[in-house]
């Protein structure tokens, strides 16, 4: 309800500068009709994706004080699925990631976190995997700003070592960052990917992370 309301109002006054959306956390032009129709697009595609109505069966894994997380198997009712599938969208597509298809489906666990307006505001995406190959320590020569190419080349190393997870997406809605979301996703995940057993720091594995990926990887991961 109210998505072109708030559209008004979150764009503010005519501003000619580029804006962010407090709703969607796009950046765009207001000025720029083609940018303010993208982000009119954008913006209603991204709270359409993030809207949580509630499902009649939910998995229920973990709750907090600000919002649970729930659990979603690639057998669960076509709802379910879909918004799975609406969410991952909008997170490869923020992460410039092509639509990769995972390499076993059916073994695929999704936590999704639902805040307390009932909006998802935080996806997990693991899958099995074997090994992993462990990220060497970083480069020192300085990186330049805003390309990813670069940022995302680091070292691994070639010699393969026994992993169990693989974390292959870890999303945080913009405006939820830095309220421990991705780290009670992961504490999630240890204790509910494989039956019984709470899985080490070792065990996981993130692939190809991001900046901010691998911020986050190396504090949870220490600590
Ligand atoms: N910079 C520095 N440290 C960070 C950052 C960051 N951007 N993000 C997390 N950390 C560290 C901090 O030490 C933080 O603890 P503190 O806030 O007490 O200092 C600790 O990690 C725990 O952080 P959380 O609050 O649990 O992390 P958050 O909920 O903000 O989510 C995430 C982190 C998922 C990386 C988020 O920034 C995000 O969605 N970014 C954009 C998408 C992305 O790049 N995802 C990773 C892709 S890689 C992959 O999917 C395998
Ligand atoms: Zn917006």
């Amino acid at each position: 309800k109210g998505t072109k309301n708030q559209f008004v109002i979150d764009a503010g006054q005519k501003n000619f500068g580029a804006t962010m959306c407090k709703s969607c956390g796009m950046i765009y032009t207001a000025s720029n009709p083609e940018d303010e129709l993208q982000h009119a697009q954008h913006h209603h595609r991204f709270l359409e994706g993030i809207k949580y109505t509630g499902w009649k069966r939910e998995r229920v894994v973990a709750e907090f004080w600000d919002g649970k997380i729930v659990l979603v198997l690639p057998h669960d009712p076509s709802y379910a699925i879909k918004k799975v599938e609406e969410v991952q969208e909008l997170v490869d597509n923020e992460l410039g990631f092509q639509q990769v298809v995972p390499r076993c489906p059916n073994k695929t666990k999704t936590f999704l976190f639902i805040s307390d307006e009932k909006k998802v505001v935080g996806c997990l995406i693991a899958e099995p995997i074997q090994q992993a190959f462990r990220v060497l320590s970083e480069p020192t020569s300085p990186e330049s700003p805003g390309s990813r190419e670069c940022h995302r080349a680091w070292r691994c190393s070639n010699e393969p070592v026994p992993a169990v997870c693989g974390i292959s997406r870890i999303w945080v809605f913009r405006f939820k960052r830095r309220k421990r979301i991705a780290r009670r996703l992961v504490d999630t995940l240890r204790n509910r990917f494989m039956f019984g057993c709470f899985l080490s720091t070792n065990e996981i594995a993130f692939s190809d992370p991001t900046p901010d990926g691998k911020l986050f990887a190396a504090k949870y991961c220490n600590t």
